[in-house]
């Protein structure tokens, strides 16, 4: 892949180096929150280069979903101070690229304002390297481009997997809109031995199978994503699942699934109760599958794991997979929550990588071609 990288730009004392970040991460009351510091770590070998390089940084990322409008909670300060206190030196920072509808829009007056004194582009933001913006895309027609040291990292990772991945290969994915999550699993639909759908995703097969699932989280376009893979033997969806109170508390019964073809109208859960994480059985079940497996693949939370005690599930799969992963088995995750799951439980041992995009690996693992990237790899570069 012709990709254009960090060590390639010729950046010297001096050079205004534009570096546009993933700092798309959990901030309250003005702090990072928790593991979602990941992402912000995860952009500090490319910054730390460019300060031993002496060039004049200008740091640029989103926040949330600010539609357009500036949104105090989704200022970019926070970010700010952290990487700073990191890094122990200044950095100028550009407000939320999202505070301006026309990042979304791909916009190429934004993207030259963005761009305004610039010499270079530096593209850290792998996580939203699926969304064409004027912040990675757009910006990428004006200055000559690079990917970070993050960014190629994921690349060559990824594709390792996405190209090279030994079978048996088995993936889990979990959390909501499993319509998101179609072109990986497509992908992988004829050459992973096991796909387990967990979490809020598996709502949606049992949905589609015609069970009631209460006041279980479920969309419209997520039961017909999930009836495409309905008839596939290697697409296990859970055999128990832990059902509590939808508004909250921590009474929870587990729920024992009837095998397919006897469902159809059977009762999870009723009114003012969800399907708030996998069962025991579920979990055992996983496990015996998935030791045979040379590559996994996990993005997404099995359960509700914010609130106790719906995180067992998630737990569980962390630490399945990271002894998998200290006994040879090629293991690779992401996605904000999977992230958290794994670092929360200090299971980050083992994982061969762990990515910092959810939808953008999800969509690179599956074949999908990414804009970001091709902005990246296609233009000639103008010097
Ligand atoms: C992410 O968190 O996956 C990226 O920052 C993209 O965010 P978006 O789904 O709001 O575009």
């Amino acid at each position: 892949m012709a990709l254009r990288t960090l060590f390639d730009a010729p950046i010297v004392k001096g050079t205004h180096v534009l570096v546009r970040i993933d700092s798309d991460v959990e901030i309250i009351k003005g702090k990072i929150f928790g593991e979602s510091a990941y992402r912000l770590d995860s952009a500090l070998p490319t910054l730390k280069y460019l300060l031993k390089k002496k060039a004049i940084i200008t740091v640029m990322g989103h926040c949330g979903r600010p539609n357009g409008k500036k949104v105090a909670a989704l200022s970019l300060a926070p970010v700010q101070k952290y990487l700073e206190s990191k890094l122990k030196a200044k950095l100028n920072f550009l407000p939320n690229t999202r505070f301006d509808a026309r990042e979304e829009l791909n916009d190429a007056d934004y993207a030259r304002e963005l761009a305004a004194g610039q010499e270079i582009f530096i593209n850290e933001s792998f996580a939203n390297a699926h969304r064409k913006h004027a912040s990675t895309v757009a910006i990428t027609k004006i200055l000559p481009s690079f990917a970070g040291l993050q960014f190629e990292k994921e690349l060559c990772e990824l594709a390792c997997v996405r190209d090279a991945a030994e079978p048996p290969t088995a993936l889990i994915i979990g959390g909501a809109k499993i319509e998101t999550k179609v072109p990986v699993i497509a992908r992988f639909l004829k050459s992973a031995r096991h796909i387990f759908i967990v979490g809020a995703s598996a709502n949606a097969f049992f949905a589609a199978r015609g069970m009631q699932i209460g006041d279980s989280l479920v969309s419209k376009e997520s039961i017909i994503a999930a009836r495409k893979f309905l008839s596939h033997e290697n697409v296990c969806v859970p055999i128990d699942v832990i059902v509590g109170q939808k508004k909250g508390g921590s009474k929870f019964r587990a729920v024992a699934l009837p095998e397919h073809g006897a469902e159809k109208k059977f009762k999870i859960c009723g009114s003012g109760e969800a399907i708030l994480d996998v069962g025991p059985a579920t979990l055992l079940l996983m496990s015996e599958n998935i030791a045979s497996a040379q590559t996994i693949i996990w993005s997404g939370p099995a359960g509700l794991f914010e609130r106790e005690p719906f995180q067992l599930g998630s737990a569980r799969i962390a630490r399945l997979l990271s002894y998998a992963g200290r006994t040879g088995t090629h293991v690779v995750a992401g996605g904000g929550e999977t992230v958290t799951n794994i670092l929360q439980n200090n299971m980050s041992k083992g994982f061969a990588h762990i990515s910092t995009g959810g939808g953008a690996m999800l969509e690179f693992l599956g074949g999908v071609e990414l804009p970001a990237i091709r902005a990246l790899t296609q233009k000639k570069l103008r010097m």
